[in-house]
């Protein structure tokens, strides 16, 4: 008896043993089948994201060769991008008080930021309702009356037209229909300033773009500070810059980060993250204080280079902040060299082409099905077909005063577009 129970006890035993084999096998047999199935399936959902409609776009083949040097493609993106997109320009913290403004020229266009007495604040081309000059001449400065320095045309913050010299007594002379052009503006919860150039679309919902930022800095930003900022004209194309990494300051040099808090937690690289089409944001750990690098293209091999300095925190911190922005300085001057080398080359395949640059080139292959459709070239901002009425209406009292002698200048707008309202 005692030999059947250790026979059968042998038995079970093989059997478990066999079991316990067959189950492992089977189980990493389930594991090597899944990966790749899941794998193909979150491809699969990736590549579903970036079609949008018809369009495939998955190989480095399908962009064009003279992609960051021809003019053609500038002014696509120009008018599928930059007239289209919500623009990311600045943080609330620029403006301290009414009249402060910014001017940003980018893809032909120039406009400008302004605080109004109201506090609020509004972008408007930088365009004169006359004869189209420039109102804002400075970058940035401060004033709550905007005047035109050609004949005298001045304006409010809020762009309406207060003294027209010479039209005063004109008939059929309204200021309240020569109002600066104004652009289509959002101010988000965080305090990011924004507009949108197009004119057909101005609903189009910013909070894609608007939770974009602010979660990825973990930072309350509406109660930033602005630390300093600067612009750098440079030599290459906007789009080589779409990189993250490219304006990464790294580990900051800074003496806070000192060897004790090295050697108590691992240290953190700055990051940053792209917010389309042309911003990138980065956040400095173990700090409050974060930067934005805005890439304003000016031609296809032309690019300037906007970048601000912001801190969460209100006390200001001269010697880290002045240390920090050195090095940004330092880096982005690095890197503008690096790239404006690297635009003397002759581009081929072989460039790199960024993962952002997808997502740009998505937008242009969809607006440029919509121009197909059309058969017109479709820019949201500029019609030459709808010239507005009172334009021209002014237009010909100028031209009667000028007739008359009075010394205006000669007409700056011969070959120039007319903004459509
Ligand atoms: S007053 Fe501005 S262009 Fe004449």
């Amino acid at each position: 008896m005692k030999e059947y129970y250790l026979v059968a006890t042998i038995v079970a035993a093989l059997f478990g043993i066999v079991s316990l084999l067959a189950f492992s096998r089977w189980s990493s047999m389930s594991r090597s089948n899944s990966s790749p199935h899941s794998s193909k399936r979150h491809s699969a959902r990736r590549l579903e994201d970036k079609q949008q409609s018809t369009f495939s776009v998955d190989k480095e083949s399908d962009f064009p060769i003279d992609w960051f040097t021809s003019s053609e493609i500038f002014a696509l993106e120009t008018r599928a991008i930059f007239c289209k997109s919500w623009i990311f320009l600045a943080h609330s913290s620029r403006f301290a008080k009414p009249g402060d403004y910014h001017t940003f020229s980018f893809s032909n266009y120039s406009v400008f930021l302004i605080m109004g007495k109201d506090r609020k604040i509004r972008a408007f081309h930088n365009v004169c309702r006359h004869r189209a000059y420039s109102i804002t001449k400075k970058e940035s400065g401060s004033s709550t009356v905007l005047g035109c320095k050609y004949h005298g045309w001045s304006y409010n913050t809020k762009g309406h037209l207060v003294k027209a010299p010479m039209f005063d007594g004109v008939a059929g002379f309204k200021k309240d229909e020569n109002s600066l052009f104004e652009i289509e503006t959002r101010v988000s919860g965080s305090g990011a300033v924004w507009i949108n150039l197009d004119t057909e679309f101005s609903n189009q919902n910013l909070n894609d773009n608007e939770g974009d930022f602010e979660p990825f800095l973990d930072l309350k930003t509406q109660s930033s500070r602005w630390v300093e900022g600067g612009t750098v004209e440079s030599g290459f194309n906007w789009k080589k810059a779409v990189n993250p990494k490219l304006f990464n300051v790294g580990w900051p040099k800074v003496s806070t980060f000192s060897a004790f808090n090295l050697l108590k937690n691992d240290p953190i690289e700055t990051s940053g993250i792209h917010v389309f089409p042309n911003a990138i944001i980065y956040k400095i750990p173990g700090t409050k204080i974060w930067y934005s690098v805005i890439l304003l293209p000016s031609s296809p091999g032309k690019t300037q280079i906007r970048y601000d300095i912001y801190s969460g925190s209100a006390k200001p911190q001269p010697s880290i902040e002045a240390a920090i922005t050195r090095q940004i300085e330092e880096v982005i001057s690095t890197k503008t060299k690096d790239l404006e080398y690297s635009s003397f080359l002759i581009h081929t395949k072989t460039d790199k082409i960024l993962d952002n640059q997808y997502d740009i080139l998505l937008s242009m292959k969809s607006h440029s099905r919509i121009e197909k459709t059309l058969g017109r070239q479709v820019s949201p901002v500029l019609q030459k077909s709808k010239t507005s009425q009172k334009f021209l209406q002014a237009e010909i009292l100028c031209k009667q005063l000028d007739c008359l002698g009075q010394g205006i200048a000669e007409d700056s707008t011969k070959g120039m577009e007319v903004l459509a309202w």
